[in-house]
């Protein structure tokens, strides 16, 4: 048989995992729905997800992934006791990748054409144009989305073509390191604007009376989405894992850095919004009229703006790599085809339904999909559904299912790691603490109970 392509080393597998967590919903997603949300008490709602919810799943996922060495529909197949429908977390993960696919690759497109309009920008000596005009321009453009929304598409399909190690390990390892250059010096440049203490009172200071349920579902989503967990990416992943890699300590390890990439977009954005005095609350938007703001006003602006967007190309990239991965390991593994035609089929699929998300703010703008247009309809539907669902089925399976036992000796490397503690907690957590935490959450956000 021949070797299944897998990560080769101990950090490829790390960046590969950060890779797929970091992307724009650190630096688009959290910032805005952040700011939409009151501030730090959002933030604080969140961080509780992230570690009650998100790091035990997160662990489950790629523990099940490793041990089965199979995409996540098999994964969960395989270890089911006969006749009991599991696989289904691997399906809804399936579709759950092309949903937010679907709209991620519209506003990875929107970074794309940022990255160009930069570099023009910058021979024309045109930097101080208005952003609040250059982001509608391109928005409410017919065709412009939808052309580099397609040319995402396809970069993004090429380098799956090249496969786990080549193409996705070593796209990442190259790329992690300058993001969180950059994104340092950008804070450091955000926070020392006039004004920027609001910013960063907004960011740090909790008012609790800006909680509900609605934004009690919004954090839990978005810790789903940010750790690319309940829709199988993590599973696939740890599919591709060493069998010596210690699980628990590069998850924890992942879901820090990826706070703290949060945390970093959040601190380069906010003390920006409140210096040019706009509004924290402007959604999807906030990021592409702040950030060029933040860029006029200082020294080669310019240059840093285009290496801005790079950068943040380059981290949806990495997302964007472990989302098709998902049905590509999929329909090769399962459907036996080619992973190049399975590329291809999945990239055409793609562009038509990922086209009425990248037109969502002109053309589309009118469909309706139970009262939302295409773009927030994927978005919802994967973050405040699918993936908390999925989440829960997963914790269940994992906890119960498969069972505490043989999740410990998993997390412990088959007894080679001494974390017996930890792994306790961790189970703990699985069989009792997360579940009910998704569903009250869920059921209350959905307003059924
Ligand atoms: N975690 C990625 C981000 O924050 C998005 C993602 C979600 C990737 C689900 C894979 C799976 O940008």
């Amino acid at each position: 048989m021949q070797k299944r392509d897998g990560f080769t080393s101990s950090i490829g597998v790390t960046l590969a995992t950060l890779g797929s967590a970091v992307g724009l919903g650190n630096i688009w997603k959290f910032p805005y729905m952040t700011g939409a949300n009151g501030g730090a008490s959002f933030l604080v709602v969140y961080i509780a997800c992230t570690f009650l919810v998100g790091l035990p799943i997160m662990m489950a996922e790629i523990l099940i992934g490793r041990h089965v060495k199979a995409n996540a529909v098999e994964s969960y197949k395989r270890l089911s006791p006969k006749g009991q429908p599991w696989f289904l977390i691997g399906v809804s993960g399936v579709v759950a990748a092309f949903a937010i696919m679907a709209f991620y690759s519209g506003v990875a497109g929107w970074v794309f054409a940022y990255v160009f309009k930069s570099i023009v920008a910058l021979f024309t000596g045109t930097q101080a144009t208005d952003s609040v005009a250059m982001f509608n321009n391109l928005v409410n453009d017919p065709i412009q989305p939808i052309i580099w929304q397609y040319i995402v598409l396809v970069s993004v399909g090429l380098i799956i073509m090249m496969g786990v190690a080549k193409g996705i390990e070593g796209t990442v390892k190259k790329l992690m390191p300058v993001l969180f250059f950059l994104l340092i010096a950008l804070g450091i440049r955000s926070m020392t604007l006039p004004g920027a203490s609001k910013g960063l009172e907004f960011l740090f200071s909790p008012d609790f009376s800006k909680i509900d349920s609605t934004v009690i579902l919004m954090a839990l989503g978005l810790a789903f989405f940010k750790l690319s967990i309940g829709m199988g990416t993590m599973t696939t992943y740890g599919s591709y894992y060493r069998n010596d890699q210690n699980v628990p300590t590069t998850t924890l390890r992942v879901m820090l850095a990826d706070l703290l990439v949060s945390m970093l977009a959040g601190i380069a954005i906010f003390p920006a919004v409140f210096a040019f005095g706009m509004e924290p609350a402007a959604g999807p938007s906030l990021l592409f009229l702040t950030i060029p703001e933040v860029f006029k006003s200082m020294p080669m602006g310019g240059v840093f703006q285009v290496l801005f967007f790079v950068l943040t190309a380059v981290a949806s990239i990495g997302a964007m790599l472990s989302l098709i991965e998902v049905p590509v390991a999929f329909a090769t593994e399962t459907l036996g085809w080619s992973r190049k035609s399975v590329t291809v089929i999945t990239v055409i699929l793609l562009m038509i339904f990922g086209a009425p998300a990248a037109l969502a703010t002109s053309v589309t703008k009118d469909w309706q999909l139970f009262g939302l247009n295409p773009f927030d309809f994927y978005d919802y539907l994967s973050s405040n559904l699918l993936l908390p669902i999925g989440g829960l089925a997963i914790c269940l399976f994992a906890a119960w299912v498969w069972g505490g036992k043989a999740f410990k000796k998993a997390m412990s490397n088959d007894g080679a790691l001494h974390n017996g503690g930890i792994a306790n907690i961790v189970v703990l957590l699985l069989k009792f603490v997360t579940p009910l935490l998704i569903l009250v959450i869920l059921l209350q956000g959905l307003g059924l109970i």
